[in-house]
């Protein structure tokens, strides 16, 4: 198969392809099935779910999937290119996926590009997610999790729904939501929203509901605003994930909160700094310096005028100071 390939992309698709199949497979296998597919029944996940989105699972063994990979013909190079087998001086090649259930990061067009795998019981040596490295076809930060069962969804609603981890988009689309990608934990980036961008420009984000996914979603929106989007934020139940949320409250109820409680992210952001900062008039004029800059993000002079409104009208003070602000930070960065 491999010698078929035009030039090392097209081995690194193949390879990457091959390996998904693989696990996929050995998820039916009999400690695929007692180990891997049983912790996904656990979660909820239908097999059509776990179809969809070409889950699998990993052996605990060493170099199962490498010995097998050589002897289809694949070589030990490409298998480390595609960072399927890790390499070391003097010893044997082995397997970087062990003993974990398998998520497929696919590519805008569906081919598998890398992986994210779970570790199944809780083990402070081990990362709960171990994922591909960076490759010359998975660049991280070019890509969002979900965005190839997400694309039509999210044009058809003319919005996305940003999470946080490969069980939020697998549980939403179960639930019938299919306009969903996942940041995967990091900080979004600009060719990440460019991404999304090229179906809507509507975020809706809906991070894990506790003090790290708040803040995340404080820190990492601005650039959203940036490339000209328009920003809502949903906040969950402290300790409740979408994953966890959809798979207690159902499809319904999971579609009614999100509709009521969604809110404009600048309006989320201008609220939740007035409560952190109370009374304290420094740490307000403090907030004030934020949210302008907050503002002054957004390309679009007339959606930053109705934004400076709100924000005055929230912090009961004058428009003018604000627009003042904004203006003299423009003409800074220009
Ligand atoms: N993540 C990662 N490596 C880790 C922890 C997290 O890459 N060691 C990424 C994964 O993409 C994960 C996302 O960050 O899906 C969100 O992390 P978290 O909320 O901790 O995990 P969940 O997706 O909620 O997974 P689970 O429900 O299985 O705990
Ligand atoms: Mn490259
Ligand atoms: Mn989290
Ligand atoms: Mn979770
Ligand atoms: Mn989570």
């Amino acid at each position: 198969e491999e010698l078929l390939a035009q030039n090392e992309r097209d081995s690194l698709f193949i390879v990457t392809e091959f390996a998904q199949k693989y696990y996929a497979e050995q998820l039916k296998s009999e400690e695929g099935r007692s180990i891997g597919y049983s912790y996904f029944k656990e979660r909820g996940y239908n097999d059509a779910t776990i179809e969809k989105f070409g889950l699998g699972y990993s052996p605990d063994s060493w170099g199962m999937f490498t010995k097998h990979a050589l002897k289809k013909g694949f070589s030990l190079p490409i298998l480390e290119k595609a960072g399927l087998t890790i390499i070391k001086e003097g010893k044997d090649p082995i397997d970087r996926f062990r003993g974990r259930v398998v998520f497929p990061i696919n590519n805008v067009a569906g081919k598998p590009i890398a992986f994210g795998a779970r570790i199944l019981k809780a083990n402070p040596k081990s990362p709960k997610y171990l994922n591909s490295p960076e490759t010359d076809i998975y660049h991280k930060s070019r890509i969002v999790y979900g965005i190839y069962t997400a694309k039509n969804g999210i044009r058809n609603e003319d919005n996305c729904y940003l999470v946080e981890g490969y069980t939020d988009v697998v549980s939403l689309n179960q639930a019938g939501i299919e306009n969903v990608v996942a940041s995967s934990g990091t900080s979004l980036t600009k060719e990440q929203i460019q991404l999304i961008r090229r179906f809507s420009t509507n975020i809706t984000v809906l991070y894990d509901g506790d003090a790290a996914g708040i803040n995340a979603s404080l820190r990492g929106t601005d650039i959203i605003l940036e490339e000209g989007l328009n920003v809502r934020v949903v906040v969950f139940p402290d300790g409740e994930d979408p994953d966890s949320f959809v798979q207690s409250v159902g499809s319904d109820a999971f579609k009614t909160y999100v509709k009521e409680k969604s809110k404009d992210f600048i309006r989320f952001k201008t609220e939740i700094s007035l409560e952190r900062v109370g009374n304290d008039p420094v740490a307000k004029a403090g907030l004030i310096t934020e949210l302008v800059e907050t503002i002054t993000k957004i390309p679009d002079a007339i959606k930053r005028a109705v934004f400076y409104k709100e924000v005055a009208t929230l912090l009961q003070i004058d428009e003018a100071v604000l627009i003042n602000e904004g203006n003299k930070l423009l003409r800074k960065s220009t």
